[in-house]
């Protein structure tokens, strides 16, 4: 079977390489992909927008492809699978409307409140004077976020008063775009974030392994929040016990609550949650799509066929698998990012190592890079997601870490703390 994979971020590269690694699939083309996929066996680059809908599905039926599967939430949020199931495409990834509960955080927001679903209590406005207004009365902590998709940077977790009106002021002043005409402003809740992803089909629900990421710049989740800096799963928090509960108080509702309202929910529910200081799961916020980095830490663990738990999720036949197999074990990945991101940065710088790296055992995920006349060049923020198994946490990370000392580039920057929490200190 040929795949699609629509996006270019590490999260694109670890499913085509886990594709890749079924007798299944004979070939995986990636829309546009990056350095990693253009030099995977296997697997073609083909240089189209993500949002130019109309040539995505020409290439599709030209290329013979069985299921397309969308990584980033942009093209969802703007309706591609709508789109390409109007052309009899199989698609990953929810339709437009199912998308919004990433796309509109007071969408995502009162579909909570209505499904009962643990969350921050939160407040919606169209004006930054009632905005202030409701920050003056409630005091900080106060969390401020805009509305719709802001490349994970439309968050503040302000700690006074004055860094609330800022962000708001900064919303409402066009920081944003239309993402921040409307803001949602929720009570700071504390405690351990993990997220949880889930397959849907629009009626069952398989959750994958637990995952931990790290979104902070800085070594102890100081600085400005990034895309994520490393990941782990399975993450030790998150008991079979606290995991039924997630399913049935989170993931259960949420899918229930869209059914009711028509929308069939079909590709990866991603829920972000604070497991509260009592054990209690509240949702920061949903996703519609697989997280990046989680699901190259995810990955590397499943034994279960990939394309058959995508083609199942896309074709409403879930229920029909048995349950989802993995591997016993950590997987740690570690985000080398290039120096001055989520700021300003240099691209085209040459990358070396990743052949010792992966010699070591370690899977060196690519993100922002491109192959130019066989070189290898840096072309983003985070660049690469290197990732290493382990019976245990303090083994897979000494792998993983081992791997990125192999790894150079002009200006790398990395996390030395990733997964310090699940490590032995010493
Ligand atoms: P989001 O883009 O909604 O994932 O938010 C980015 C980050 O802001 C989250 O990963 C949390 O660390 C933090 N955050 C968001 N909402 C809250 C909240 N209500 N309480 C505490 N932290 C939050
Ligand atoms: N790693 C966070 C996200 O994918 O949104």
């Amino acid at each position: 079977m040929n795949i699609l994979i629509i996006g270019s971020g590490g999260r694109e590269h670890a499913l085509a390489r886990t594709l890749l690694q079924s007798s299944q699939v004979e070939r995986v083309v990636c829309i546009p992909g990056n350095g990693g996929t253009a030099s995977t066996a296997g697997c073609q680059n083909i240089e189209i927008e993500v949002e130019d809908f109309e040539a995505i599905a020409r290439t599709a039926i030209d290329q013979k492809i069985s299921l397309i599967v969308v990584g980033p939430e942009l093209p969802l949020s703007l309706g591609i699978t709508d789109y390409l199931q109007q052309h009899n495409l199989t698609v990953f990834g929810p339709a437009r409307e199912g998308a919004q509960i990433e796309s509109s955080k007071a969408w995502a927001k009162a579909l909570m409140q209505a499904a009962n679903i643990p969350t921050a209590t939160a407040a919606v406005f169209e004006d930054p004077a009632a905005a202030k207004a409701f920050v003056s009365d409630r005091g900080a902590p106060i969390v401020i976020k805009a509305d719709g998709l802001a490349a994970g940077k439309g968050v503040t977790v302000a700690t006074s008063v004055e860094q609330a009106n800022n962000a708001i002021d900064a919303a409402f002043g066009g920081k944003f775009g239309k993402a921040g005409e409307r803001v949602v402003i929720e009570e700071c809740l504390k405690g351990e974030e993990v997220s949880i992803l889930a397959l849907s089909d629009g009626t069952t629900i398989r959750p994958l392994l637990s995952a931990r990421d790290h979104k902070r710049i800085g070594e102890g989740d100081t600085g400005e929040n990034t895309g994520g800096m490393g990941a782990y799963a399975p993450a030790p928090i998150v008991t079979p016990d606290l995991m039924n509960r997630i399913e049935t108080e989170i993931l259960v509702p949420a899918i229930k609550e869209m059914s009711d309202r028509g929308i069939i929910y079909r590709g990866v529910l991603y829920a972000g949650l604070m497991i509260t200081p009592t054990g209690d799961p509240n949702v920061i916020e949903f996703n519609c799509r697989f997280g990046d980095p989680e699901t190259q830490a995810i990955l590397p663990l499943l034994e279960t066929p990939l394309e058959d738990l995508l083609l199942a999720t896309a074709t409403g036949t879930l229920h029909k698998l048995p349950p989802i197999q993995w591997r016993r074990g950590t997987s740690a990945c570690v985000v080398m990012a290039a120096g001055g991101y989520p700021g300003t940065y240099e691209e085209g710088n040459p990358i070396t190592g990743i052949d010792s790296a992966e010699a070591l055992g370690a899977i060196v995920f690519q993100a922002g890079t491109k192959l130019q006349r066989q070189q290898l060049l840096t072309d983003g923020g985070r660049v690469l997601g290197v990732t290493a198994v382990g019976e245990t946490s303090d083994r897979a990370f000494a792998s993983a870490y081992t791997a990125v000392e192999c790894i150079q580039f002009a200006g790398r920057y990395y996390r030395r703390d990733i997964g310090d929490r699940i490590r032995t200190k010493i």
